[in-house]
């Protein structure tokens, strides 16, 4: 943590403004009106020239896999978490289904001694296994969790939790008010479906059905209902999902997340050498499904994760059934949101919702708004920036090494990022 003057920013109202960050923290912002972006720095505070950029609260992205233990070839937290603040994102919830998993509290302590060297804030998402109900108490009451994770179907490096062994997790999770964020797939609906189509990646989205996805949203919201939890539906891959949460009589309880990957990718999408390179759980689905889902971003959906699931190449390669799911991205979330907001497509309130604000209502975090006494993580973005993604200066910073948005253009920079008052990436420099 650390004390800034970032002088001369642009708010997201269209003002100009100076920001005092003190101990980490946003102590105030001087706006136009009252002294403004002109004034002297603090004689004790080092200055940084904002240059005029658009100030934004640095991304929030509550879903990412960032592979360590078991998986380093991949990623590891120090990468993983490099390439997120190249993209304006703060803080990222890093998912349990690591090797071994975050289930007991020795596999939370592993990780957390590792994140110290990392340079944006780290959250531990805690799994749910079949007999660690007191684990789960343990590890809400260390700083490194705030959710539970619970796999209600099978995906990379998990295989799903028994129904009864979910139910009793919710039943807990809600009295102690602990948010529980799913993986709804329900397991007998894959494996139904199993011997019926062929086994390769454009039949993925079969094999693994939206139906799969409502039944065991339905079964979520059931539990939550029940239970007073607060639900968080990660990777939501189609609006009817949306149709169920909103009928669901708790819609204040539950948080819908959704991915750049399954707004921006249909099944129509997959092409190419390596086709598994579109395989993802839940699979990218029909081209009318994505766009209704894209149609909902203004106003229906919570926030935006990335899912970030890196996996080689050459692990892509395999054979289907033998190839890992999962779609990387971490570092591209907030240029996506800029994108969509250059489109037309929402405002700059809207876009702190979805990016930040929502999420970290849901978690208790003090992040996501730019106000006095909210921690000082920060994005400073070129609004009018041109650039292309994966090509010129723009290098894929996760250790995985590809993208599958390669070539796209895009409208909105993040150009610098803060972290407690510290500047941790430069763009370019
Ligand atoms: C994720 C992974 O690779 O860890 N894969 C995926 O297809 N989304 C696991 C998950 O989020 O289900
Ligand atoms: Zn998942
Ligand atoms: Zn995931
Ligand atoms: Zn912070």
């Amino acid at each position: 943590m650390s004390d800034l003057f970032l002088h001369d920013v642009r708010l997201p109202s269209g003002e100009r403004a100076a920001l005092e960050l003190r101990g980490g923290i946003i102590r105030s912002i001087h706006a136009s009106g009252s002294g403004g972006p002109g004034l002297p720095a603090p004689a004790d505070l080092p200055r940084e020239d904002g240059r005029g950029l658009l100030v934004l609260p640095g991304a929030i992205d509550m879903h990412v896999h960032f592979r360590q233990p078991g998986g380093e070839h991949k990623e590891t937290l120090l990468t993983g978490a490099r390439a997120a603040v190249k993209g304006g994102t703060t803080t990222c919830g890093d998912m349990p289904n690591t090797s071994p998993h975050t289930t007991t509290l020795a596999a939370l302590a592993q990780k957390a001694a590792l994140a110290a060297e990392a340079p944006c804030h780290l959250l531990f998402n805690f799994g749910a296994a079949p007999e660690n109900l007191l684990d789960v108490r343990q590890a809400a009451a260390t700083p490194w969790v705030r959710a539970l994770k619970i796999y209600m179907g099978p995906s990379t490096g998990h295989g799903g939790l028994a129904p009864e062994h979910t139910e009793a997790h919710f039943r807990q999770a809600g009295r102690m008010g602990l948010p529980v964020m799913v993986h709804a797939e329900h397991i007998e609906s894959i494996a139904a479906a199993e011997g019926r189509f062929p086994h390769d990646a454009r039949h993925h989205a079969d094999l693994r059905s939206i139906e799969a996805e409502l039944t065991a949203v339905h079964e979520a919201l059931r539990m939550a209902r029940d239970h007073g939890t607060k639900l968080h539906l990660c990777h939501v891959t189609s609006a009817r999902v949306l149709d169920l949460v909103e009928a669901s009589g708790i819609r204040e309880r539950v948080f819908v997340e959704v991915c750049p990957h399954h707004l921006l990718l249909s099944t129509a999408d997959i092409h190419g050498p390596v086709e598994n390179r579109y395989k993802v759980n839940p699979p990218l689905r029909p081209e009318p499904e994505r766009a209704a889902l894209l149609a909902a971003l203004a106003a229906r959906i919570d926030g935006l994760a990335s899912d970030h699931a890196p996996h080689t190449l050459a692990e892509k390669r395999l054979p289907y059934d033998e190839a890992p799911s999962g779609i990387p991205g971490v570092e591209y979330v907030l240029p996506f949101a800029l994108a969509w907001w250059a489109e037309g497509r929402y405002d700059l309130a809207r876009l702190i919702a979805l990016t930040s604000g929502n999420v970290a209502r849901f978690l208790g975090l003090n992040r996501g708004a730019l106000e006095p006494g909210r921690e000082a993580d920060l994005v400073l973005v070129d609004p009018d920036a041109r650039w292309t993604l994966g090509a010129g200066d723009d290098r894929v910073a996760s250790k995985c090494g590809w993208t599958l948005y390669a070539g796209t253009p895009l409208r909105g920079r993040p150009l610098v990022t803060l972290v407690g008052g510290r500047v941790v990436y430069r763009h370019g420099g």
